[in-house]
């Protein structure tokens, strides 16, 4: 059984003050929740705040990003061994948004990876067709090349903390969540590749969650789905009420 993991990305929304709001709000409604795994995800400057409003609860504090190096002179950027020392345990590596208006590309994907292990945090791949992409029929090919890449000389062994989000880009923020099935099929041509670049037993174990409008109202059939293995909720993680929801689905 594979323990699923609902998460937040807040994406660029919330000041600390109402990232202590948010925890003050959420935590007594997932008190002793332990059937799933909770994460939030705020932005870098909220790390702080969301670490000391979460600590010893059972929420854990995720990065939305992180830079590969050691350290140097990269402008802007934050680290690994950065977010470690801010009591971070997991980051998202390439989201769609990121893909889309950052320039980030299956290779840094795959360095961020990389990093984000070595250090051992957990990582949370993003991957993701874009609609026009979906229609050509080419949604599998999409996903087994962005996994192939991401996963570029990652063993089996380092790759242990691993979890993938399949998000299809046309579902982000849009309102339209593919339906529990598309999903399903989705994860299942995730899980093959991960098979073949890992072997069955790791891919078997591989924590495969959906993103794309996700709500307190479709988290229920969603997580319903054998191959679904938790969620990655921008929108309606901001509101503690909705996440909560969505976390009891
Ligand atoms: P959404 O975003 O829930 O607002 O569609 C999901 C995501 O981008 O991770």
């Amino acid at each position: 059984m594979r323990k699923k993991l609902i998460a937040a990305n807040w994406k660029m929304y919330k000041t600390p003050d109402q990232a202590r709001d948010f925890f003050r709000d959420i935590l007594p409604l997932v008190h002793g929740h332990d059937r799933d795994e909770i994460v939030v995800c705020p932005t870098y400057l909220c790390l702080d705040a969301a670490v000391a409003a979460a600590k010893g609860s059972n929420v854990a504090i995720g990065a939305q990003n992180l830079h590969w190096e050691k350290e140097g002179a990269f402008t802007g950027e934050v680290n690994a061994a950065m977010l470690l020392a801010a009591g971070v345990t997991h980051v998202i590596i390439g989201h769609s948004e990121r893909r889309q208006y950052f320039g980030e590309t299956d290779d840094t994907v795959n360095l961020k990876l990389k990093s984000a292990l070595e250090a051992g945090l957990v990582p949370i791949v993003c991957v993701g067709e874009v609609l026009e992409e979906r229609e050509a029929g080419l949604t599998d090919d999409v996903l087994r090349r962005q996994c192939l890449r991401a996963f570029h000389k990652v063993s089996a062994k380092k790759a242990v903390r691993l979890v993938v989000a399949y998000e299809p880009v046309w579902a982000i923020g849009t309102g339209k969540t593919a339906t529990p099935q598309m999903a399903a099929d989705a994860h299942a041509i995730i899980r093959a590749q991960a098979a073949e670049s890992f072997g069955q037993e790791f891919a078997d174990k591989l924590r495969i969650l959906y993103g794309g409008s996700v709500k307190p109202e479709n988290a229920h059939a969603l997580m319903s789905e054998e191959e679904i293995d938790g969620a990655l909720v921008g929108g309606a993680s901001l509101d503690p009420k909705s996440f909560a929801a969505i976390v009891k689905y």
